[in-house]
């Protein structure tokens, strides 16, 4: 576990909201699957979670169903990166996991009706017709994206910056 994530998992007000789902078999079998680059999906849900939590917090906004289901967003249990090249566009794992994931989550949790959209919509806009009904919806299905692009850049931060210096030193040669 990274030291954001502990450091996550140390706040008391946002761990009471999750306390019941944090340590379940199901949200630890997370553990076991990649997200993007080197996070697992677990530390995925948990950063989406707590930013989704702080920002609902900050807007008076329902922060508790926000944390409970973001954590729970993308349950959908399986190596997503097996097969999904082989799959139909339309059944990709793009547009088919959060149906998954709410599945998986009513099999094992009881789930209000905004936990459930959080949930069934976060992938919007990809997931067109799939729009958020709620606002804590859309918090989540921002957060998602803003959380995957840096997951996903991680691995390669040090060449992106050594390219960067690179056409910098070019361009600096040219002007010189
Ligand atoms: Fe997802
Ligand atoms: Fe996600």
């Amino acid at each position: 576990m990274s030291k954001s994530i502990d450091k996550i998992l140390k706040k008391d007000k946002y761990m009471d909201c999750i306390r019941d789902l944090i340590d379940h078999e199901k949200v630890q079998e997370m553990n076991n699957y990649i997200q993007h680059g080197n996070t697992t999906t677990l530390d995925h849900c948990i950063r989406v979670s707590y930013t989704s939590y702080k920002i609902s917090k900050l807007f008076k906004m329902d922060y508790k169903s926000t944390a409970r289901a973001a954590l729970l967003h993308d349950l959908y249990l399986y190596d997503w990166h097996k097969n999904d090249e082989k799959t139909s566009f339309f059944k990709k794992h793009g547009f088919t996991h959060a149906s998954k994931a709410l599945e998986n989550a009513n099999k094992y949790f009881k789930l209000n009706r905004k936990e459930k959209d959080i949930i069934k919509k976060h992938m919007w806009p990809l997931t067109l017709r799939s729009v958020p009904r709620y606002k804590e919806s859309f918090v989540v299905s921002m957060v998602d994206k803003y959380k995957s692009t840096g997951e996903t850049l991680v691995p390669y931060t040090s060449k992106i910056a050594k390219a960067c210096i690179f056409f910098i030193n070019i361009f600096v040669n040219l002007v010189k």
